[in-house]
């Protein structure tokens, strides 16, 4: 924070009833980081053959991501309808409530990642958490990827 000299702090807080049950997601775990280009290349993997790949992968580790572990039944496809469509433009026709309609720009600059799939959450929370313990990660939730 020193290094930041002349910027002014402020504290923030995601309070309990935003930060613990939106729409009955549990955050189980989460972290602030930049990712290396090795591991965005490893947790895009299934998308190295398409043209914008290295795009994808620039981005991703350019910056700071939250990355959280978000919890509940049917939490893949739940956490997906909440995004919306992969285009912001979509999602703004579909539901400006939508989180990309909200918060992305356009189909590479989309603000959120949701798993495709089960066996995909559980490959991309291994890839994110997993040099962490199995109990951190577990969290609150009693069972975890793996
Ligand atoms: S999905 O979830 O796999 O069905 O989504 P998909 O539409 O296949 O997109 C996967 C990720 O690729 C990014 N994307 C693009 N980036 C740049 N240019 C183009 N044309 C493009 N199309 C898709 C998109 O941001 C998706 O990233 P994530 O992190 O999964 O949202």
């Amino acid at each position: 924070i020193g290094f930041f000299f002349p910027r002014q702090h402020t504290l923030a807080v995601i309070k309990p009833d935003a930060a613990e049950e939106q729409k009955g997601f549990i955050i189980s775990h989460q972290k602030e980081t930049i990712l290396s280009k090795e591991v965005a290349e490893e947790f895009y993997t299934e998308h190295k053959e398409r043209p914008f790949f290295d795009q994808l992968v620039q981005f991703i580790s350019s910056a700071p991501c939250v990355l959280l572990v978000l919890s509940k039944e049917n939490a893949v496809e739940d956490w997906r309808a909440a995004m919306g469509p992969t285009d912001p433009d979509k999602a703004k026709e579909t539901s400006p409530d939508l989180l990309r309609a909200r918060f992305g720009s356009d189909i590479l600059h989309n603000a959120v990642h949701g798993s495709s799939s089960e066996e995909q959450a559980h490959r991309e929370i291994q890839l994110m958490f997993g040099d962490q313990s199995s109990e951190q990660v577990t969290s609150s939730e009693g069972e975890m990827a793996g």
